[in-house]
């Protein structure tokens, strides 16, 4: 028989990051981050804040201040879960410090309050495109291998302080993404290296060690908890049977899907060897390094998915926020940032990893960036969204029937944010419209889109609404 709703088990949430919506960048103690020096993540980045200069993160939607009001409208919807990051140098400022900062403790401890006071349960990346920026400046960033006890440090200070709070987690937002956003990711910068591939592979297993090791210490100190990996999985298509594409996409894929295979089955695949050989890598391993790996494997594979897209042999290999940019499919149409809908890839997606790795998914990014505003009655029509929110649950519960074990589903941006890659506020994912412009003029008021309503009742008939 066809499912048609969604199992009780599976959450349905919303998901935003620390930097794209707290603002507050220098308030209460915090100090900067790898994203606080830039204007979207996939632009260029400067080496400092630079005084007078307008940072989109600097404030953000100041859900900071404004997360009481926020956190409402979530539960009004009916959330029954809430991805956010914790702010690494809201708790170590410069990443190094031997004490946290307790005002950024607090912060955390009040806003998981509130979700849990709403009944909704918080889900943590514990590094999303926010490193402390002295860490990237002073120490080079993740291919340096101090940064491992860095954030050993901060995953053990929080996981003691939010064990009674927080039972999801998950180390490295888009880890896969220091290919194509090193910086962000890993806090380094490829141009000031002498082999950038030796820089990335290097940071990799640093980041493969200490998300281990903060696995580890997750189990030991919050024993019900569920550690997960995180990548960014939208999917390139071969563009045509041709073989050369047909396998040059597969290694582009099994590229991204080698730091799932890392920290899923806990060893480096055989496959790597090859690729460090022909770009004169050699990762510098310690004793015990492939140990703490193979021991603390995660638990559920997180992931986020946004469109497809197709590759040709032999073009150059280039990403942003929603994955590889390559050759657009004519059978698939585009937002206006030219990012292709493509739902029956989320299905794709969902087999092809759980065929893979047989351990529970997670979807925990997944939603469409329109520029829209309030029409001449102030009602915002967001029929986009709805139509691309209904047409991929109707996938994933295809991929449930399938087979695949599906933990949840929280949508990218449930109230609108900064955009990550554009560092652009009219890129607005929200069910939740939030009145700022790209300059940083507005209100900051909250007004809901007809998306809102919409969500609500999928998440109140459990999925039931897309099938009437
Ligand atoms: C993901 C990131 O890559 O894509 C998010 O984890 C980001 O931080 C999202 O916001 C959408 O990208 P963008 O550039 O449209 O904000």
């Amino acid at each position: 028989m066809e499912l048609k709703q969604f199992p009780k088990e599976f959450l349905f949430g919303g998901a935003i990051a620390a930097n794209q919506a707290e603002g507050a960048w220098n308030v209460d103690g915090k100090g900067p981050s790898t994203t606080d020096v830039s204007n979207g993540i996939v632009g260029p980045v400067d080496d400092n804040v630079i005084e007078g200069k307008f940072y989109p993160s600097h404030e953000a939607i100041d859900f900071y201040h404004r997360y009481k009001e926020d956190i409402a409208l979530m539960a009004e919807m009916g959330l029954q879960c809430f991805r956010t990051s914790i702010a690494w140098p809201r708790i170590f400022p410069n990443g190094d410090e031997e004490q946290p900062n307790e005002k950024g403790l607090q912060f955390y401890d009040d806003l998981f309050d509130e979700l849990l006071k709403h009944g909704m349960e918080p889900v943590v990346t514990l590094s999303h495109y926010e490193t402390p920026l002295h860490l990237a400046n002073t120490y080079g960033g993740w291919d340096n291998r101090e940064l491992i006890g860095f954030f050993t440090k901060f995953s053990e200070v929080v996981f003691k302080r939010y064990k009674n709070k927080v039972k999801y987690w998950m180390t490295f937002n888009e880890i896969n993404n220091l290919h194509t956003i090193p910086f962000a990711t890993g806090a380094f910068r490829p141009e000031r290296k002498e082999n950038p591939v030796q820089a990335l592979y290097q940071a990799a297993h640093h980041q493969f060690v200490a998300s281990a090791l903060a696995t580890k210490l997750c189990k030991e100190i919050i024993p019900d908890a569920k550690m997960g990996a995180m990548l960014s999985l939208s999917v390139p298509y071969p563009n045509t049977c041709h073989p050369d594409d047909v396998f040059e996409t597969y290694q582009l894929r099994r590229r991204s899907l080698f730091f799932a295979d890392v920290q899923i089955r806990g060893e480096y695949p055989r496959y790597i060897k090859r690729v460090w050989k022909e770009h004169n890598v050699e990762v510098h391993m310690e004793q015990g390094d492939e140990e703490i790996i193979r021991q603390y494997p995660v638990d559920y594979l997180g992931f986020s998915y946004y469109r497809s897209t197709t590759h040709k042999a032999g073009t150059k290999i280039i990403g942003n926020t929603g994955g590889i940019i390559g050759t657009p499919n004519p059978y698939l149409e585009s937002t206006p940032w030219g990012w292709q809908i493509d739902p029956k890839g989320l299905r794709y997606v969902c087999n092809e990893l759980y065929d893979r790795y047989q351990i529970p998914l997670f979807i925990v990014e997944n939603g469409i960036g329109m520029d829209e505003g309030p029409n001449d009655n102030g009602k915002i029509i967001d029929d986009e969204r709805i139509r691309y929110l209904d047409l991929h649950l109707t996938e994933i519960l295809e991929a449930i029937e399938d087979g695949v074990e599906m933990m949840g589903y929280t949508w990218w941006g449930p109230i609108d944010i900064v955009s990550a890659g554009t560092g652009e506020m009219k890129k607005r994912y929200g069910f939740i419209y939030v009145d700022k412009d790209n300059d940083g003029n507005g209100t900051l008021d909250r007004k809901k889109k007809k998306s809102f309503d919409h969500y609500k009742e999928v998440i109140a008939s459990r999925g039931k609404n897309l099938f009437e």
